[in-house]
């Protein structure tokens, strides 16, 4: 009784390796597309208060979206482009160009620039100058842009 146990145990220890190995790739794909639904839903806030609606305009909100933004891009997104994240399931399909692992150093330079732009961004916010924050908010975008532009497929499957 107890070796059959033991026997059931290890065999399904060893089926269920593979997945487990898959299950890493789905999970960083996961929390990936999590970090920039979150990433979207912060920088629609700003866009929001600071190009579209003015007057709605609140200092303490977009200050607290921009601190948001910057801590995500400090939190070191790399580590959540696995190799095989390209391919599998996070909340949907993951839309990672496969270029992005023969494109390295032009990664890395987009990534560079895009917390520049976020920390810049968090520290613009904290002025509370609309102009400024617009100026920068332009410039965060733009870097959110040429990563999408470069390593992100479009939505067609
Ligand atoms: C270093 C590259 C890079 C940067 C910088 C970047 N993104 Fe993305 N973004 C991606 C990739 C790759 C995906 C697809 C992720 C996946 O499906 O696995 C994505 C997906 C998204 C999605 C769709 C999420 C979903 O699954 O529904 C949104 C929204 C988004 N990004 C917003 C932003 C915003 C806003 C910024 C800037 C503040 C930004 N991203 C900066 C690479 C980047």
């Amino acid at each position: 009784m107890k070796n059959k146990l033991l026997i059931s145990l290890l065999l399904l220890t060893w089926t269920a390796m593979p997945a487990i190995a898959g299950k890493e790739e789905e999970q960083q794909i996961k929390t990936r597309q999590s970090a920039y639904i979150f990433l979207g839903w912060n920088t629609n806030r700003i866009k929001s208060q600071v190009v579209d609606y003015p007057k709605t305009f609140n200092k303490d909100e977009v200050q607290a979206a921009a601190n948001v933004i910057a801590a995500i891009a400090n939190s070191g997104l790399g580590k959540l482009y696995g190799p095989g994240t390209d391919e599998g399931v996070g909340w949907k399909k993951t839309r990672l160009n496969p270029e992005f692992f023969q494109k390295q150093e032009e990664a890395r330079k987009i990534a560079i620039t895009f917390n520049q732009e976020a920390n810049e961004l968090a520290k613009v916010a904290a002025s509370g100058d609309i102009f400024a924050i617009k100026n920068q908010f332009g410039k965060l975008s733009e870097s959110c842009k040429s990563c999408h532009d470069s390593f992100r497929l479009r939505e067609s499957f």
